[in-house]
């Protein structure tokens, strides 16, 4: 069941119409659906019933904190990037036990912060961050769990900026590196080494890359093994990708089939990290048409949504479907959907076929990852707001910014 389907000829989330949550929160607005968000997560969970296994959700995507409670209640664990997104996690009431901290640039302060809070791994990408983990945690007279980021070289056939698995990428440690590595960390006197860790990219659309990835960590698990080093977790990282226009991404159950085959009968607690998988099908950005410019060779329809609310059209010539609200059944015309900010890159969709009049609701489709939390507030644009459906009900999560807002930490000169 979609949880995105016109009723009565007017687009709803769930059991309320999109023109309900404009008149009441306005535009633009990311709009979220609670019940798709948990089958999503339950899809992952359920599909690994007969494997000892954790889901991090990838903060990243979308770090909203009732997103991330609704996760939390459902058993989620979480996989962040900065002390920020810890924040949010524990503000939400995630479970720090189920924490790993990826990213390439951990601070000395959120590696202390995170130590502190209990998380249940640093997924350390350098042999430079694994020292500078064991000096911390030896300063604090705590043992640090540690796991590394392997970077397998495989090609995960993504977007240039999300592929993250070449050896050409800043991330990770390169596959021939990580063994004497792991045996400097299993030496280090502050370290506790329990897992490996990697993540080849995002939006992946086909299995093989990922089971390339697993099969080089699975080898050198085992090599670990002869050496000494027992490995606990195996964690995969994310990278799943979703449908926006017709990609045929594997559905989940199938994509987890075919990595706990290639585990076979080992006894690791595997783990994934899933963002996008988990959020994008989730959420709609609401926007209204102010204006319309009928020309000879284009049309232009802008909305009050911009490239600074919904940014992935613009950086990555991502196509995001997008549909009226209440369409109309006269002839459609073809637009350039573009927002008010003064780049030609602000656009959110081209060559759409669409009959629009001004003032009309529009939704941007699978806007739930990677929309809000890579949004800006370029041109003086307040962040949208954020509301979540479930069932009949719908619950503002995040309100409108406002402009007095935007410069009040800003000081003029005395
Ligand atoms: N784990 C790590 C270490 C990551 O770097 C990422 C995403 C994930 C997990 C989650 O990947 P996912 O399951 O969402 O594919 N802004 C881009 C996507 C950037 C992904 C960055 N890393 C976009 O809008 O397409």
């Amino acid at each position: 069941m979609s949880h995105f389907a016109y009723r009565n000829e007017t687009l709803h989330a769930e059991g309320v119409s999109l023109d309900r949550i404009a008149a009441q929160f306005g535009t633009p607005c990311y709009v979220y659906s609670r019940s798709a968000l948990e089958s999503a997560y339950r899809a992952y969970d359920e599909a690994l019933v007969h494997r000892d296994h954790l889901i991090c959700y990838a903060v990243k995507a979308n770090s909203n904190i009732a997103v991330l409670s609704v996760l939390a209640k459902l058993g989620s664990g979480f996989d962040i990037v900065s002390g920020g997104e810890l924040a949010r996690v524990l503000a939400a009431g995630g479970d720090p036990h189920k924490i790993v901290f990826s990213g390439v640039g951990k601070t000395v302060e959120e590696i202390r912060t995170a130590l502190d809070a209990g998380i249940l791994c640093f997924n350390v990408e350098s042999e430079d961050e694994l020292a500078r983990v064991n000096r911390i945690a030896g300063e604090m007279r705590r043992v640090a769990p540690v796991s590394l980021r392997v970077n397998p070289d495989v090609d995960a056939k993504t977007h240039p900026y999300i592929a993250t698995g070449l050896k050409d990428n800043k991330f990770g440690i390169p596959f021939s590196a990580a063994l004497p590595l792991y045996k400097q960390a299993a030496g280090m006197k502050h370290l506790r080494v329990v897992g490996i860790d990697c993540h080849i990219g995002s939006q992946l659309t086909e299995i093989p890359p990922f089971i390339a990835a697993l099969q080089k960590l699975l080898d050198l698990v085992d090599r670990l093994a002869t050496a000494g080093i027992e490995i606990l977790h195996i964690d995969v990282g994310g990278g799943l990708g979703i449908r926006y226009r017709d990609e045929t991404p594997p559905p989940i159950a199938e994509y987890i089939r075919a990595l706990t085959t290639c585990m076979g009968d080992r006894k690791q607690t595997i783990m994934f990290e899933p963002g996008r998988s988990l959020v994008g099908n989730t959420g709609v950005l609401l926007s209204r048409v102010e204006h319309l410019k009928h020309g000879a060779d284009r049309n232009f329809a802008v909305i009050d949504a911009a490239m600074n609310d919904l940014i992935r059209p613009a950086l990555y010539d991502a196509w995001h479907d997008i549909q009226a609200v209440a369409p109309r059944r006269t002839p459609t015309r073809r637009y350039e959907i573009v927002g008010p900010i003064c780049e030609s890159g602000d656009f959110l969709g081209r060559d759409r076929d669409l009959s629009l009049t001004e003032g009309d609701l529009i939704a941007i489709m699978s806007a739930g990852a990677y929309g809000m939390t890579m949004s800006s507030n370029y041109n003086t644009r307040p962040r949208a707001a954020e509301v979540m459906v479930s069932g009949n009900e719908m619950h503002l999560i995040r309100e409108r910014e406002n402009v007095a807002q935007l410069f009040s930490s800003e000081r003029l000169l005395p």
